[in-house]
């Protein structure tokens, strides 16, 4: 299976920071935070990897990551010329995946514990479509939130819904098959302009081919100073 990591965006929720450097590159315990998701994936012996970013940052990441041989990987870069949302972001990936194939796609601000290979081996099970990993926070309201029905499957995904309708998020961790390549070809921009991966998502639930996992250990989206700062601390304590 290949994977492909979104670090493009523009990280205002942690301005100024992010005014030099883009958020991925910004220190989490010891390393950049783009090393957990390569780090991850290569756990779950994922090593062909795409990472998605803008056309400012592109020279750091190569520069930091190079080939990937360092770490254990091998990296293929495209540029994102506009924060254009997250499925924009992932359909430049559509050739990097090619014909017929699963893959796994991390938001490269999202930070967590369990190993993704159980995960992983449940979707190669599944007959296509999508997976997401769900996780129960104590503000739901800040993410895409499940809707469920009375079988227990997700109808459909508020994206930071005023009143969410459950204590459990969708992680920024999505299984899919190149299917979604066509739905994304065929999405219109949300009302803030952007090709919305919650809505991908509501297509593959409208379908019946949603399926969910629960993300057991700690998780976090580092995407603001108290959640960066917290992912700092834990991951310190994870790998001293
Ligand atoms: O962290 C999980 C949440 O991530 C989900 O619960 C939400 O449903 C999902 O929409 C997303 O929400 P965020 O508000 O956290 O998305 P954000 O704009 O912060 O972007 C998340 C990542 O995607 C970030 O690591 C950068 C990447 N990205 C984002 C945009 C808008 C791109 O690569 N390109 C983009 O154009």
């Amino acid at each position: 299976m290949k994977a492909v990591i979104l670090a493009g965006g523009t990280g205002t929720r942690l301005l100024p920071l992010t005014r030099l450097m883009n958020k991925h590159l910004l220190p989490v315990g010891k390393l950049p935070m783009i090393c957990y998701s390569i780090n991850k994936l290569k756990e779950a012996g994922i090593t062909e990897i795409m990472l998605v970013t803008g056309r400012h940052a592109a020279g750091s990441f190569i520069e930091f990551l190079g080939s990937g041989r360092e770490y254990g990987v091998s990296l293929t870069y495209r540029i994102q010329e506009e924060a254009g949302g997250i499925a924009q972001a992932l359909e430049l990936a559509q050739s990097f995946v090619g014909a017929d194939r699963k893959f796994a796609v991390l938001l490269g601000d999202n930070l967590f514990e369990e190993p993704l290979n159980s995960h992983l081996e449940r979707f190669r099970q599944q007959q296509g479509g999508a997976m997401v990993l769900l996780k129960q926070v104590p503000d739901p309201h800040r993410y895409g939130v499940p809707v469920f029905d009375s079988n227990g499957r997700i109808t459909r995904i508020d994206e930071k819904p005023v009143i969410p309708r459950s204590d459990r998020c969708v992680t920024g961790i999505y299984l899919f098959d190149e299917s979604v390549f066509s739905l994304i070809a065929h999405q219109e921009p949300s009302m803030r302009g952007e090709l919305e991966i919650t809505d991908v998502n509501n297509t593959y639930a409208a379908q019946g081919m949603l399926e969910y996992g629960e993300l057991s250990g700690w998780w976090t989206d580092a995407g603001t100073f108290e959640s960066l700062l917290e992912a700092s601390v834990k991951l310190m304590e994870l790998s001293p």
